[in-house]
């Protein structure tokens, strides 16, 4: 008897790459899968905890789920990680609880759960590596395609819960990513998505030893180059980079590299001395200015996106205001913002001067009309260029298609036929705040 499963991901792309491989290993071992919750068997949630509240919306979303038909609800992924025992006690629905580096393991434990070997499985363990064996075995492969180069992080931010979700930071050995790449291609992938927590710390184990050299490992600009020589990758992207380990180097393979994308994420979250110091960012606001300059100087056409958190314990209107003045000396093409999220057991989550909900609010409004000033002036910059743009989604209104551009800018545009997943030529005839629009030229 075959069962089957709903799968619902929260999180960063981290996660809907690990969601998408839970898909493959089920279906590969003859789960077959369901859109309804309702009428599978199995229901797991992939689940997030960067920000508030994650246990307690879980809890209302397993809550809804009222059917006969359910045998089993995982709960997988860093909430998973950071409850450890006591999701068991918060939702005792729940019956399988499962870290983010244990899910090659899901067909045997549902399996135990289904014919009733076990009533209940915790698994926290971090194989590392041995989830990853499972990737070149997908049921299907997207013409943009994420790989997962580097996991966990060592950087501990105070406000950041991913050092105890992820685990200590690891590279994957250049052979496999290599190997992944040459395998999603082949099968049709045509944009490469590098990724993980922190990528360009990453030192995954070289495929040979260079003579003269005693190197063990490989950096991020050299595993680019390699990539670079597997044909048919139009596009390739690496993210999130943490700003302190940003080299030169890898500044100058973007003019090295024609199919790497003039476009970097490199996130500050604050322009204040002082709050990044509390964050243990470990670098200063004119340090991490400074490297855009310079990145800039190598690269003319570079654009820069960023994260940012505001109302961290202790941050005054003088450190917003530095924040302010950071967006503008930065100019950013694009910005994820987040009012500053008390995370238990994080340092940042013991600091007393905790600010007031209405005042981040306050700040999160002003910073979102600085950062949007700059992005219209580069969407309208755009007005009368012919772009080149990877189709990813249907748009709101009757044949709409959003597709994205090299600097990660949604554009919009019409068509009888459906192009998704599909490189277009549009040239952009007009811009507003969040998108631009053009039309097919080919
Ligand atoms: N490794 C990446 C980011 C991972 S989390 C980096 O260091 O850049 C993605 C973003 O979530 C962070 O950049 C930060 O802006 C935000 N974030 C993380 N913890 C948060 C918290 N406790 N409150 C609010 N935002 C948070
Ligand atoms: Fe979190 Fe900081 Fe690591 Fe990013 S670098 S994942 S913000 S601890
Ligand atoms: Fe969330 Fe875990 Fe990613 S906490 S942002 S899913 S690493």
């Amino acid at each position: 008897m075959s069962y089957s499963f709903y799968i619902k991901v929260y999180g960063c792309q981290m996660n809907d790459y690990d969601g998408q491989r839970i898909e493959d290993i089920l279906v590969l071992n003859g789960f077959i899968k369901e859109n309804n919750p309702l009428n599978a068997d199995i229901v797991i949630f992939y689940t997030c905890n960067i920000r508030e509240k994650a246990v307690h919306k879980l809890e209302s979303t397993i809550g809804m789920i009222k059917s006969n038909k359910t045998k089993v609800i995982a709960v997988g992924g860093c909430v998973a990680q950071a409850e450890k025992d006591n999701i068991f006690k918060r939702i005792p629905r729940v019956n399988l609880s499962f870290g983010p580096s244990t899910y090659h393991k899901l067909p045997e434990y549902l399996n135990d759960l289904l014919h009733g070997k076990k009533k209940r499985i915790i698994d926290l363990n971090n194989y590392r590596l041995e989830k990853f064996d499972i990737s070149n075995k997908r049921k299907e492969v997207t013409t943009s395609a994420y790989v997962a180069i580097q996991e966990g992080c060592d950087n501990f931010c105070t406000y950041c819960v991913v050092p105890y979700t992820r685990g200590r930071e690891y590279s994957r050995p250049v052979i496999d990513v290599i190997n992944e790449v040459k395998y999603l291609v082949a099968n049709g992938a045509k944009e490469i998505v590098l990724g993980g927590q922190n990528v360009n710390s990453y030192h995954g184990e070289a495929p040979y030893i260079t003579i003269g050299s005693n190197r063990k490992t490989w950096r991020i600009e050299e595993l680019i180059k390699a990539i670079s020589t597997i044909d048919g990758i139009k596009r390739l992207r690496y993210l999130t980079s943490h700003p302190k380990d940003f080299t030169v180097e890898l500044m100058k393979v973007h003019n090295e590299v024609p199919m790497l994308v003039p476009f970097v994420h490199i996130p500050v979250q604050s322009g204040s001395d002082k709050i990044l110091k509390l964050m243990n960012r470990n670098h200063t606001a004119r340090e991490y200015l400074d490297k855009l300059k310079l990145f800039r100087d190598i690269c003319p056409d570079i654009q820069f996106s960023s994260d940012f958190i505001v109302g961290f314990p202790g941050e005054t209107e003088e450190d917003f205001n530095d924040t302010l003045k950071l967006v503008e000396e930065a100019k950013y093409t694009l910005s994820f913002y987040f009012k500053y999220s008390v995370r238990p057991n994080t340092p940042a989550a013991k600091m007393t001067n905790q600010i007031d909900e209405k005042i981040k609010e306050e700040r999160l409004a002003k910073l979102i009309k600085a950062l949007l000033k700059d992005q219209v002036y580069y969407n309208n910059e755009l007005v009368g260029t012919t772009q080149e743009i990877l189709i990813t989604k249907k748009g709101k209104r009757k044949n709409q298609y959003i597709g994205k551009n090299v600097y990660m800018q949604s554009v919009i545009i019409n068509s009888n036929e459906n192009i998704i997943d599909q490189f277009k030529t549009t040239l952009i005839e007009s811009a507003s705040e969040n998108c631009v629009f053009g039309k097919l030229l080919d």
